[in-house]
Order: structure tokens, then sequence, then C-alpha cells
């Protein structure tokens, strides 16, 4: 569907193309895996969208960063001074919410509360700012500080308490060149709905950690308090339900697991019997990248390599094809894929199961007819 500013009533001025809407407040919008798969690098216009409260209406003119915590000097620093005092750098990146593929846990046993993310909360841009380590160095990193921590300006409800969206990187990562404070998305200024005038992108890391309306940092010797830090966006085993769950144990999230999604043909999708080029996408966390995606036609009994058609980029997807000859039947069209540590992705659904729905990377499987 097509979203434009007069379908919404918050007043958000967005031009969405294509996009698979999940919800209006908060505004939360896919990209079908078949349009994501047509350019590398994602128009803004069909970038997902995932917000977990209001979208905040930040004036550029007034608006200002804060750097504080155990820094040396705390700073106060406005679009400008960002602009001018910083160097920019540019960074392709693919953000991947950690809630893609969420429908194919849920139809395996039911998930609550959760956005039903189907494999459309993924998207690549070219992101343009300021290193993050850059503005660091400026505020002089002071004593102790092992994580940064970042609070977004919009407004969330939780339990009767409002709060900014929060998330916390550690200072290594932070460190990284890779890390930017962004003001552009594909050569233009970031759109509301993906966190005008400044937010973080995390390359490698689940999207969540990329905050967006970016109000302050703070630098600090302890993860985030922020409810998204230290609650939500946790990995439990398949065995434990919302109800028993100790969230002082869960796993934080913060690299990109390995995973692989077939893009066309369609689930379901009927063709007709010939030649028929089976494509789709690849990602992989940890700065590692993409070896190998196999794909099987008869369920994972038989495999055959894949063509990768980028070269090896450590914060992107990568596309790949493949085509076969098909005769009449029923096809079960599964992918997996393998990266440069060696690793590769689970077989079944019920191995990463878990009562958030988070980090779904199972094989990718789906069915077609020939006739
Ligand atoms: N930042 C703020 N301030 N508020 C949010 O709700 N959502 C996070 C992250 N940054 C969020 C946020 C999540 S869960 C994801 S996946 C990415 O933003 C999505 O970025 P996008 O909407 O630009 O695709």
């Amino acid at each position: 569907m097509s979203l434009t500013h007069e379908s919404l009533e918050a007043g958000v001025t967005i031009e969405q193309e294509e996009m698979v809407l999940h919800s209006l407040h908060p505004l939360n919008a896919g990209i079908a895996p078949e349009v994501a798969r047509e350019k590398f690098i994602t128009p803004q216009k069909r970038f997902f969208i995932r917000s977990h409260g209001s979208i905040p209406d930040v004036d550029g003119e007034t608006y200002r960063l804060s750097v504080s915590g155990r820094v040396k000097v705390p700073l106060e620093l406005s679009l400008d001074d960002l602009r001018i005092e910083f160097a920019s750098s540019s960074v392709v990146a693919t953000l991947q919410c950690a809630g893609h593929r969420r429908s194919e846990l849920a139809a395996v046993q039911p998930i609550r509360g959760e956005v039903a993310w189907d494999a459309d909360a993924i998207s690549t841009a070219e992101w343009r700012g300021v290193r993050l380590r850059e503005v660091l160095l400026a505020a002089g990193i002071g004593p102790g500080v092992k994580h940064v921590a970042f609070l977004g300006l919009d407004e969330i409800e939780k339990g009767g308490e409002r709060f900014g969206f929060g998330a916390s990187i550690p200072l290594e990562k932070a460190l990284s060149g890779e890390v930017l404070l962004a003001y552009e998305m594909n050569g233009e200024p970031l759109t509301r709905e993906h966190g005008f005038p400044l937010r973080v992108v995390v390359p490698g890391y689940i999207g969540a950690r990329s905050v967006k309306w970016l109000g302050g940092i703070r630098l600090q010797a302890s993860p985030s308090n922020n409810y998204f830090q230290r609650h939500a966006y946790k990995l439990f085993p398949p065995d434990t339900q919302a109800a028993d769950a100790n969230w002082e144990e869960g796993k934080v999230l913060s690299d990109l697991a390995i995973n692989t999604v077939i893009c066309r043909p369609r689930a379901s999708e009927v063709l007709p019997a010939g030649p028929v080029t089976i494509q789709g996408y690849a990602i992989t966390g940890e700065g590692a990248h993409i070896e190998a995606v196999e794909l099987s036609l008869n369920g994972g009994a038989t495999w055959r390599e894949a063509t990768l058609l980028e070269r090896p980029h450590p914060w992107t997807w990568c596309f790949w094809e493949a085509s076969f000859q098909l005769e009449p039947g029923c096809y079960e069209i599964v992918a997996r894929a393998w990266d440069s540590r060696g690793r590769t992705q689970p077989a079944n659904l019920r191995e990463v199961w878990n009562f958030k729905g988070y980090m779904n990377n199972a094989w990718h499987r789906l069915h077609v007819s020939v006739f």
C-alpha cells in the first residue's frame, strides 16, 4: 500500500511507496521481500519504519545534541556545529529489526504483544553524517567509560510512564569508524519517520541500537537503563515463556545473526514449467561477510550454490540468485547462507522460537507449484 500524509492523523508528512502497514500509532511499516530485492540501496520512500512511540517534530534550527556523562567537556552541538566542526563521513549499511521474520515464529507458537513482521523489516541506505568516534573524542572520554548510551526525543508510554527510546553500545563499538551520527540518508536529509534531524547508525547491530531523533549521548560505566536496553530486545531460549522469564538472564541483543531470505518467487506462487530464477539476499553480523548461499528445491535434501552478486561487504546485505529448469510439480524451496566465520543458519523454526519473536534466522522456506 501507499502511505501518504493524508492517511495519517498524526500529521506526519511521509509518502511511502508499496509499504506493508503494520500499525499507524505507532507507525510501523515494512517492505515486501520482492520489492526490497529490486534495489540494493532502498529508496527512503520504501525503507521500513519501526517506531515504538510518537514521531517527534524536531526543529532543525533550535535542535541541540547533548554529550554528557563521564566526559571531560560536556557538549551541546547544533546541526551546523556537527556539519562544520566535524568531517563528514558515509557508510552503506543495512538496518534490520530484531523482529524481522517474526510471523514465521508466530505460526509455530503464538507470540503476543509484538508487531507481526514478515520478512519485511530490513532495508539498506547510504548514511552520511559524522563519526560518533570524532564527537566522543571532542568531548574527551573520562575514566571508567565502558558504554555509550543514546536517548531519543520521542515519547513512549509504558506502565504509566513516558520516556524516550534509548539504547547503548559498548565503547569499543562506539569508537569503531563505522558508527555514525547520521543527518542524511541516500543523499537527502533524514525524513521525520527515519529520525530527522539526527540519528545513530550502528552497522552490524540490530536496528534497535540505531536510535532515531537523537537528543543525547551519555558516556557511562554501565549499559543504558532504558527499557529498550534493559528489558526489551533480550533473547530467551525456546522453552522459556513470558510468564517465567527472568529478565536479568536474557541475552542482550546486539550483533545481527546470519540470515537469508528468498524474495522471488513468492510463497505459494504458481509458475509455468521451464527456467525459473530464484532471487534473495543474505546478511550476517560481527563484521563478517556472506561466503555462500545454498538453495534446495526439495526441502533441504540436496543443495546447490547460488551466485552472489555483490563483493564482500561487512555491513550490508548481499544479493544472490540461481536459475533452475523446473518440471511440473510442487517444490519446497529452502535457502541457507554461510559466512566468512564458517557460521550457518539453524534448520528449523522450533530451534529459534522465543516468546518475543526475535532473531529468526532459521532456513527460509517457501512452497511453489509448477504447471
Ligand atoms: N529510535 C527511537 N528514538 N525510537 C524508536 O522507536 N526504533 C528502533 C530504531 N531507533 C526506534 C529508534 C528500531 S526497533 C529499529 S528496527 C530502527 O530504529 C528502525 O529504523 P527505521 O525506522 O529508520 O527503519
